[in-house]
């Protein structure tokens, strides 16, 4: 009697680079090595550094390949050529059976190319986000259209980001919904918080020197908003933060383009706390002291309102319209004046206020990790 065949575990690469990449796929990343039938390959790129490798600490992740690509002050197409030779030679060393890539950073456009050029099939966390205008956000708009063309299979957080790749005549049958891992990510720290709260204990001073104040979080990156914009943003805060009853957190990203423009704007001001960057349970923790979040991010508008937390989104669009809908997020653009109404708007009108905190979830239940594993380990042996 011949023995039955041993099926060995699929090697399933997962690329990312980034700080939100790391927090949106290390539930992924983890459900993988809780199923037998996979053997995850963590390849970081490392586009950023520091704020990648405090998501990692926190999230016990050691990569299998770090790339190390940052530069200083990196340009689109020096990173992009890098990434897309170095994750190539990864690609072929590890020869996996598919590679995941999330969302719509360079290493994921580049991730993804490097798999196609290998006719590797991509799998797309956080697909099918589209704003419409391919400047705003940029260059990310593109970069999801490129995965988009790419992918084997899309897991799209939402019914709007699924009907947005079928309108794009995307087979509907590799399209699925699975909610937005940035959900799993908040449950998950959120649980570690409460069975450790020294995990985000790291803000106490800032809540005692801010004790009996209104705060108002603050991230902002884009690069669609490097120049003007940012300067407008940092005028805009200078001016809601001369109220008394304010004070502004500030975690301000490592983008030189961010730190020059609000060191010189806002150092010194009594109301602001210019701050490095949170690690995740002490952004969670930001986020459960702030009366309203000020961003341009994209995660932060997805966890913001999952936490009944009004959000202002300094852009002019956005490829996340799910919570505008809801009436928790409003887009304000990024001229001082509407920044600054709309802030003292929230903070004087209590049944303005009211209307935008509720809690509203339409990013998921936590459970996208887990759907996206079921749905790989579908496609095993097709
Ligand atoms: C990148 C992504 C953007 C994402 C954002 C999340 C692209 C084109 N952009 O933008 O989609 O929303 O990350 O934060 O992929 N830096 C450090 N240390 C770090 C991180 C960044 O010093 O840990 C500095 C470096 O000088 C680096 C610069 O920030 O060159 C820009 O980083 P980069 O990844 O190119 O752009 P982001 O604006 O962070
Ligand atoms: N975040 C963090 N520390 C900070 C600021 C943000 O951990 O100081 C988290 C935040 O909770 C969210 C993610 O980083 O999950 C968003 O990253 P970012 O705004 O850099 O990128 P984007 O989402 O706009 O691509």
């Amino acid at each position: 009697m011949t023995e039955p065949q041993k099926i060995l575990p699929q090697k399933i690469m997962v690329v990312f680079g980034t700080r939100p990449e790391a927090i949106k796929l290390f539930p992924v990343v983890a459900a993988l090595h809780a199923d037998p039938r996979f053997t995850p390959v963590v390849c970081v790129s490392a586009q950023h550094r520091q704020m990648l490798d405090q998501v990692l600490e926190i999230a016990g992740i050691v990569p299998d390949h770090d790339l190390d690509l940052m530069k200083p002050d990196q340009t689109l197409d020096g990173l992009t050529a890098a990434l897309l030779t170095e994750l190539g030679r990864v690609m072929d060393l590890e020869q996996p059976a598919r590679v995941i890539v999330q969302g719509d950073t360079a290493t994921a456009m580049a991730g993804a190319l490097a798999a196609y050029y290998r006719k590797l099939p991509v799998d797309h966390v956080e697909a099918g986000l589209r704003s419409g205008n391919i400047y705003h956000p940029w260059p990310e708009e593109v970069n999801r259209k490129i995965i988009g063309t790419i992918a084997s299979l899309h897991f799209a957080p939402t019914d709007v980001s699924a009907g947005a790749l079928i309108a794009e005549q995307v087979d509907p049958a590799r399209v699925h919904v699975t909610g937005n891992t940035v959900i799993d990510a908040l449950h998950w720290v959120s649980q570690r918080i409460a069975t450790n709260p020294a995990l985000a204990g790291g803000l106490a001073d800032l809540e005692a020197r801010f004790a009996g104040k209104r705060i108002i979080g603050v991230t902002s990156h884009r690069r669609e908003n490097f120049g003007g914009g940012m300067e407008n943003i940092a005028e805009a805060i200078r001016q809601i933060a001369a109220r008394d009853d304010v004070a502004v957190i500030f975690p301000v990203h490592l983008n030189p383009n961010v730190r020059a423009v609000m060191n010189t704007a806002l150092s010194g001001l009594d109301n602001v706390a210019l701050i490095e960057p949170l690690d995740y349970p002490h952004f969670a923790r930001l986020l459960g002291l702030a009366e309203i979040m000020l961003t341009d991010s994209g995660g932060v508008q997805e966890e913001a309102p999952a936490l009944g937390k009004p959000v202002l989104v300094m852009r002019e669009t956005t490829e996340r319209p799910e919570g505008v809908t809801a009436g928790t997020a409003k887009l304000v653009g990024t001229e001082t004046t509407r920044i600054v109404s709309e802030i003292f708007n929230l903070l004087d009108d209590k049944a303005a206020y009211e209307q935008m905190a509720r809690a509203h979830n339409p990013f998921g239940d936590g459970q996208a990790a887990r759907r996206i594993v079921e749905l790989l380990g579908n496609e095993i042996g097709r």
